[in-house]
């Protein structure tokens, strides 16, 4: 390759790349206009993600403080639970055998750090308490700050009406 094609590559990659933060810059403006439409779906863009069981109210769903677990749970579906079980069960199992993580048939109401045999941190292994789902929302929300020091390599979950479902279903999993 010659200096003369080398500078011209050059010159279309930088191009490109120009074009590129260019877009992106626009975009990111675009977008922040339309975050800022205070709820009125007449200047809402399109962005608007449905949150299930979020009906009507002109709200925007961010501004909502979150609905104590324990009046969530009242109505949590095992039903829509069990299709959020998907992300447990690379680790868990639900037939009183271990695998990466102890079995979880019949945690609810369960000892913490409470499978014999099954090999847990320092954390969990010394935790006081049980199970309650209470307890487990907290956990699953976010296992790390809940439970320093666990090895469960699970980020958490952020929606509290998620974990209201999947605490149900795990509640009809006896043990
Ligand atoms: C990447 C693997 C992994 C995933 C995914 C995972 N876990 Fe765990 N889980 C673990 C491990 C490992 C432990 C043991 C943690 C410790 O000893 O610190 C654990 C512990 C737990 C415990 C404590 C049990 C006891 O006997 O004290 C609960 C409850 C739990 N997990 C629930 C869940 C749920 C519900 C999900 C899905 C939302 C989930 N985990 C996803 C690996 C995982």
């Amino acid at each position: 390759m010659d200096t003369m094609t080398a500078t011209k590559v050059l010159g279309a990659g930088c191009g490109a790349l120009l074009v590129f933060l260019l877009g992106s810059w626009a975009a990111e403006g675009l977008y922040h206009v339309g975050s800022e439409a205070h709820g009125d779906e007449e200047h809402a863009q399109g962005y608007y993600i449905e949150v299930a069981g979020a009906e009507g109210g002109g709200e925007a769903a961010d501004a909502e403080p979150e609905i104590p677990f324990e009046e969530v749970f009242v109505n949590a579906s095992a039903e829509e639970g069990e299709k959020l079980w998907r992300q447990c069960a690379a680790c868990h199992k639900l037939d009183g055998t271990d695998g990466t993580g102890p079995h979880l048939d019949g945690v609810v109401g369960r000892d913490k750090g409470g499978v014999a045999g099954f090999g847990y941190s320092e954390t969990l292994a010394t935790m006081e308490g049980d199970w309650s789902p209470e307890n487990l929302s907290g956990f699953l929300h976010n296992p790390k700050e809940y439970a320093p020091g666990t090895k469960m390599a699970y980020r958490g979950m952020d929606d509290v009406e998620d974990r209201a479902n999947l605490i149900a279903y795990l509640a009809a999993q006896g043990g």
